[in-house]
């Protein structure tokens, strides 16, 4: 085990780590179960729901992530052009941000549910607008956003591998690379998403056409760091038995991949087998960095007839959401500490690291920063023995302060800031590791994490 630490700790530092390890202990919740090997638990949350107390009861206990179902997309943000309007989706935000929980947005471009001015642009003026509709959402929520979903669902179903006609395709073929760039420079902190539906399949020609895009961005330095695979599963669209290798072939092209808005139509025995699979595909590949489900109860889904979630209408859980915690707490590959690999960011991540001794823990900080900002995640690493909580110090330099932090506990926000395990991540088996991470202002360089276990 120690040898294998050490050469995974040398590799971090290329940002190119991977550690196979199993889970220390099962967690009670989806979202600590997740954490356990790096990842997260989320779910879509519809603002309109904040105010029903078993929706928020099973959100607050269950998800460490949340999506806006609609709050965020272009008719709910920009309703008249140039007028914006963020008051559900800051709803939803702030819950989430209030809660420890991370956001992911959703979407900033995207074919559907446009505001009805959009729908009648064409052409450089409609081009500009989607540009300037990127620019302004992504900065009103710069170092609020885990993820951006910067463009949705930009492929065509069936057999052509060809693009989605569209107001926004007719543009021109590079409007999806000129959004993600519109949404590098608007939030440099917030990794850029493509997510789509029916990609899930290797053999599908719609899947092939995404992965020859992302290839394409990955080439050319057009800014992309992961890829969303909706994954709604029915009759019609199984959980195909390629799932995985989607998924591993997607991360092959060096971006994380994510799960974004899973749900599984069925019941019982069958239902739970295929969060099953869909969870341990996830597991079972390094950048399959964690997994959302597209609503909470099954009266909550936009295809509730189907029961595809995994609590029922009244909050209970389900027989999929035994097997989905299962799942979770069965172990997998963890996620590397170094996943930002974006070639645009005036600094690149940089990955600190420290081998852990005897007993007490060791901390390693990988930085991407740019100017006037970063994003720092935090390895806490268990040392020969077992740790029953942790704190990790960081001493930022002057200047610098934290704006958002998951996965831990802060006191302060400038010079010395500790950092104290949450309830979900102070357990760590002799060797194993946790990660946190803070987002802030001002330069975090030469940031050097010490950790005490206990
Ligand atoms: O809020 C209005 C309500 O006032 C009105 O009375 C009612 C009448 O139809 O409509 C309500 O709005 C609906 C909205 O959901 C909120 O419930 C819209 O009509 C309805 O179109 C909208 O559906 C959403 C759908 O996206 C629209 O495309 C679903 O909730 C949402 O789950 C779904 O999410 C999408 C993802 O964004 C992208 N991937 C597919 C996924 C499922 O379709």
């Amino acid at each position: 085990m120690r040898a294998a630490l050490v050469s995974t700790l040398v590799t971090a530092t290329t940002g190119a780590a991977v550690l196979l390890a199993t889970s220390a202990s099962a967690g009670t919740t989806l979202g600590a179960s997740a954490a356990e090997s790096g990842r997260y638990f989320g779910t879509a949350v519809a603002a309109n729901k904040l105010s029903d107390s078993t929706y928020v009861g099973i959100l607050n206990r269950e998800f460490n992530m949340v999506t806006a179902e609609n709050e965020m997309k272009i008719d709910a943000t920009e309703p008249q052009q140039g007028q914006f309007s963020y008051a559900n989706a800051d709803r939803i935000v702030n819950h989430a941000r209030g809660q420890g929980m991370r956001v992911r947005g959703h979407t900033l471009a995207w074919h559907s549910q446009q505001p009805g001015w959009m729908q009648n642009m064409s052409g450089t003026a409609l081009r500009n607008a989607m540009l300037n509709h990127v620019t302004q959402v992504a900065t009103y929520y710069r170092g609020k956003i885990y993820a951006w979903d910067v463009v949705n669902e930009a492929f065509a179903d069936g057999s052509t591998g060809a693009r989605r006609d569209s107001n926004l395709q007719r543009t021109g073929d590079d409007w999806i690379e000129a959004a993600f760039r519109a949404a590098r420079a608007a939030d440099p902190g917030a990794k850029l998403c493509y997510n789509d539906y029916n990609t899930d399949d290797w053999t599908h020609a719609k899947t092939q056409a995404v992965y020859r895009m992302v290839q394409d961005f990955k080439q050319r330095g057009v800014p992309i760091d992961c890829v969303g695979l909706q994954s709604h599963f029915n009759s019609q669209s199984p959980v195909p038995s390629n799932y995985q290798t989607t998924l591993q072939n997607f991360a092959n092209l060096g971006v994380d991949v994510q799960i974004t808005e899973l749900d599984i139509e069925g019941s019982g025995t069958a239902q739970a087998q295929n969060y099953e699979r869909v969870v341990k595909a996830c597991l079972a590949v390094t950048r399959c960095t964690g997994i959302t489900v597209w609503g909470i109860r099954d009266t909550d889904s936009w295809r509730s007839s189907g029961t595809p979630l995994l609590f029922d209408g009244s909050g209970n859980k389900k027989a999929a959401y035994t097997s989905t915690l299962n799942a979770l707490n069965s172990g997998g590959s963890t996620v590397p500490t170094s996943t930002t690999t974006s070639t645009t960011e005036p600094t690149g991540p940089t990955t600190t690291t420290t081998i852990p001794g005897p007993g007490g823990c060791t901390a390693s900080v990988s930085l991407n920063s740019w100017n006037g900002g970063f994003v720092a995640t935090v390895k806490v690493t268990a040392g020969s023995s077992a740790i029953n909580g942790w704190t990790v110090t960081t001493n930022l330099p002057s200047g610098a302060s934290v704006t958002n932090a998951w996965n831990a506990d802060r006191s302060g926000n400038s010079g010395a800031v500790q950092w104290r395990n949450v309830s979900y991540n102070g357990r760590l088996a002799a060797g194993t590791s946790t990660e946190f991470g803070f987002q802030g202002t001002g330069s975090a360089s030469g940031l050097t994490p010490t950790c005490a276990a206990g």
